[in-house]
């Protein structure tokens, strides 16, 4: 069976945790599409010895290896902002697009969240969800996340990162962060991630 569930909205809205949800309660794969700009940001990043070169990110992107995505030094505050910036490159974003879609067409069927799934990745997918909060429930949501690693950090960088990303993500040229016209609006800003992921699935078992 080939069934596709688009998640898409800004970082800490929630889309995450409700694909690992919605994918855990259908069986279905989960692909946190994130985790590839994070992986070629951080590279660049390495390669470039914090200068992130443009040619370079996308020779990265092309040859991207398992290894480079299941690191676990993925999810700081300054890869995400090299995925980000890296995100912007067209040849990024090209490199990175078959993977995508083979993995939306997986027997059983696959789950993925991002920025730009339901427009651009997978337009034909079953559900279509984007996922939002407020701008201050978001970063204290990331600031919990990241002072496991980080006790020092202070809202107002988290929120200010967030702020940043936002507007690259939703700004640039191509495949910008965008709710597609079929989606289905989820604003997590005062629901539980209970009621979140009921509406999730109650999406998913209408198109099953
Ligand atoms: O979901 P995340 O916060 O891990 O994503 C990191 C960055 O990667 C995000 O700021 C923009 C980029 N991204 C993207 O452009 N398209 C996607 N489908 C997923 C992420």
């Amino acid at each position: 069976m080939r069934f596709t569930v688009a998640i898409d909205g800004p970082a800490a809205a929630g889309k995450g945790t409700i694909a690992r949800l919605v994918a855990a309660e259908f069986g279905f794969a989960h692909l946190d599409t994130g985790l590839l700009y994070r992986a070629v940001g951080r590279k660049a990043l390495e390669i470039g010895r914090g200068v992130i070169d443009p040619v370079q990110a996308a020779k990265i992107a092309e040859a991207l290896a398992d290894t480079d995505i299941n690191r676990d030094d993925l999810r700081t505050a300054r890869v995400a902002q090299a995925a980000s910036k890296v995100a912007v490159l067209p040849d990024v974003r090209a490199a990175l697009l078959q993977f995508q879609r083979d993995f939306a067409q997986r027997n059983g069927g696959a789950i993925l969240d991002g920025r730009d799934i339901g427009t651009v990745i997978c337009p034909q997918a079953e559900v279509k969800l984007f996922v939002t909060a407020s701008d201050q429930v978001r970063a204290n949501r990331r600031l919990v996340e990241l002072r496991v690693g980080a006790p020092e950090l202070a809202l107002e960088t988290v929120a200010r990162d967030l702020k940043q990303r936002d507007i690259r993500d939703a700004s640039r040229d191509a495949a910008p962060m965008v709710a597609a016209d079929d989606a289905l609006v989820l604003d997590t800003t005062e629901m539980t991630i209970e009621a979140a992921v009921a509406a999730a699935i109650t999406a998913v078992n209408k198109r099953l």
